[in-house]
């Protein structure tokens, strides 16, 4: 054979995949912006920035244009399975995968071997009967009442002892902070004590660095990284220990050594976290769990309990900034329920935290943060593996071996879903009629539809940690919202990190002002 053989040999394969994959691009395209040739690759490449507001783009036009609410990406160069994404963002589909053919529609294969060094088959990576056996052990221990107590411990600690402090530095001292930092560094803290009773304390005065938590972020980070190469790469990496692959085998050891001590404090000193309770549990062999499988639980839960309420938080502290009405409602709102709690005067409003039964009567709080997940949900698209062929309700053909995205992000941005206003941050979206007869004037009122929102997913893998995180948020929102008025630093642009976790980029930086409340007997309002 010459070279002029092997050249044209060349070429021919080449023309036989631009063939093949020009005609699986024509077969599978339900929507815009998929090519002969290069696929979506273009486009993915120029709105790389922006790749959330471009999906629901893709499927807004979809859906206007044909009866199918889905549509394909596809990335030249991979194999079939790996290079074709199905999107989807209508309801009745999402429900179908999330609930009606949940069998058919697992993490997958790919996902767990990406996660597997980080989580183990922990709760948050495992499928079929390992994942069923810990998530009904786990969802006894979240409807209890002292998981609540415990969670509402950990935050009204932070808040008094370390939040309100720094919040009150940067204010006399009229220094903007990052409030996404700080709000980041709360909740890991928050989740740490929750699920295994140490509290890092990430957010302290002069926001030290942690060891373990830069070990975790950077362990996360890794292994999203694994998700974006085929397997054989990463695993080829993992073998000579290169890049971010030697990285990750550091860091994961660092968090190795610090859930062992986290463990071997919770033997010897029980207490009423989620891994002490798991050290008296059994598996479906009656046998206790080994030390091993205890950590990996743990550290399942610090993942699926940690950055998600803090980004939607830092949305919300957004939104609140940039609509002043809303605001005026929440404080007007909390300040009806403190006065019927605590009594007339504001101070005592500020001095704690709250109670139970005060979150609780806070719904238009509670309509507003969930009209933030609406907007900015803190997972935007969420991915399974599809088990057998199978249709989806709107007509669209899923193979097998196949990934397909549901985009939480597009959801709350569809017309057809949310009406002509979708784009408006509306709590009142979420409301009922007034309702006099307790007191409170509202009722929260969730879609007929329970596939219209989905920021906490749906169906038998719901999140389960959705209670705690509203009790969280109203507590922090309250927490400073009562003591302090934010205002965005000028010049500070805010913009979505593209990353399976809705970040901003930039952080928020904001200045801390002080509020004027009001009290006294009237209905009281914000001065
Ligand atoms: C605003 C806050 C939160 C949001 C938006 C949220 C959202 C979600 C979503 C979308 C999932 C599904 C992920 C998937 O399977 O791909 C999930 C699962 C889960 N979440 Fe949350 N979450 C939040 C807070 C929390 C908290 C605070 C905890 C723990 C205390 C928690 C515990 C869990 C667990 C254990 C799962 C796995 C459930 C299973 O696979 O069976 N979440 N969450
Ligand atoms: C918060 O902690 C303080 C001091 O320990 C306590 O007085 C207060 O009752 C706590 N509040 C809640 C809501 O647990």
């Amino acid at each position: 054979m010459d070279t002029t053989q092997v050249f044209l040999g060349l070429i021919a394969i080449i023309l036989a995949y631009i063939l093949w994959f020009s005609n699986l691009c024509r077969r599978l395209n339900t929507g815009p912006n998929l090519w002969p040739v290069v696929g979506s690759l273009p486009y993915l490449f120029m709105n790389r920035h922006r790749l959330h507001d471009w999906i629901a783009g893709n499927l807004r036009q979809t859906s206007g244009t044909s009866t199918y609410q889905t549509c394909t990406l596809a990335i030249p160069f991979l194999a079939y399975k790996q290079g074709f994404f199905t999107v989807t963002c209508h309801p009745k589909n999402i429900e179908h995968i999330l609930r009606t053919r949940f069998e058919n529609y697992p993490k997958g294969p790919q996902w767990q071997a990406a996660f597997h060094d980080l989580l183990g088959q922990g709760i948050f990576n495992s499928d079929g009967d390992t994942w069923l056996l810990q998530r009904k052990t786990a969802a006894l221990e979240f409807t209890t009442r002292t998981l609540r107590q415990a969670m509402n411990r950990w935050v009204n600690q932070t808040i008094r002892t370390r939040l309100w402090k720094i919040l009150e530095t940067s204010k006399n001292e009229k220094k903007s902070v990052d409030l996404q930092d700080l709000l980041l560094r709360l909740t890991f803290d928050n989740i740490c004590g929750l699920t295994f009773g140490k509290d890092p304390m990430t957010l302290s005065l002069g926001l030290p660095d942690n060891p373990f938590a830069s070990a975790f972020d950077s362990a996360t980070e890794s292994t999203l990284q694994r998700l974006l190469y085929p397997e054989f790469l990463w695993r080829l990496k993992k073998v000579f220990q290169f890049g971010t692959e030697g990285k990750l085998q550091k860091c994961l050891q660092v968090v190795e050594n610090y859930m062992s001590s986290a463990l071997n404090a919770r033997r010897e000193n029980p207490s009423d976290d989620l891994l002490s309770r798991f050290i008296n549990k059994r598996d479906q062999n009656g046998n206790a769990f080994t030390d091993d499988v205890l950590k990996r639980i743990a550290l399942n839960f610090v993942l699926a309990g940690r950055d998600t309420s803090s980004v939607a938080l830092s949305w919300f502290f957004w939104l609140v900034m940039n609509h002043p009405e809303v605001e005026d409602k929440i404080i007007d709102e909390l300040s009806t329920v403190l006065k019927q709690t605590r009594g007339n005067d504001p101070t005592t409003w500020v001095r704690d935290p709250l109670q139970f039964d005060e979150a609780d009567k806070l719904v238009y709080l509670k309509a507003a943060l969930t009209e933030t997940l609406r907007l900015y949900p803190s997972v935007p698209e969420d991915f399974k593996y599809v088990v057998n062929d199978d249709v989806l309700p709107d007509g669209t053909m899923v193979p097998a071996g196949s990934t397909i995205t549901y985009s939480i992000y597009s959801v709350g941005r569809m017309k057809t879903v949310w009406g002509e206003d979708c784009m408006e941050f509306r709590p009142e979206r979420w409301l009922s009629e007034p309702v006099t007869k307790s007191g409170l004037r509202y009722r929260f009122e969730p879609p007929q539809d329970g596939y219209k929102f989905v920021a906490f997913n749906a169906g038998p893998r719901t999140c389960l940690g959705k209670d705690l995180a509203y009790l969280q948020m109203k507590s922090v929102a309250s927490a400073i919202l009562l003591r302090y008025r934010l205002l965005p630093v000028p010049g500070h642009r805010v913009e979505q990190k593209m990353s399976l976790t809705l970040f901003m980029k930039n952080g928020l930086k904001v200045f801390v002002m002080p509020r004027e409340l009001k009290g006294g007997v009237g209905v009281a309002t914000c001065a």
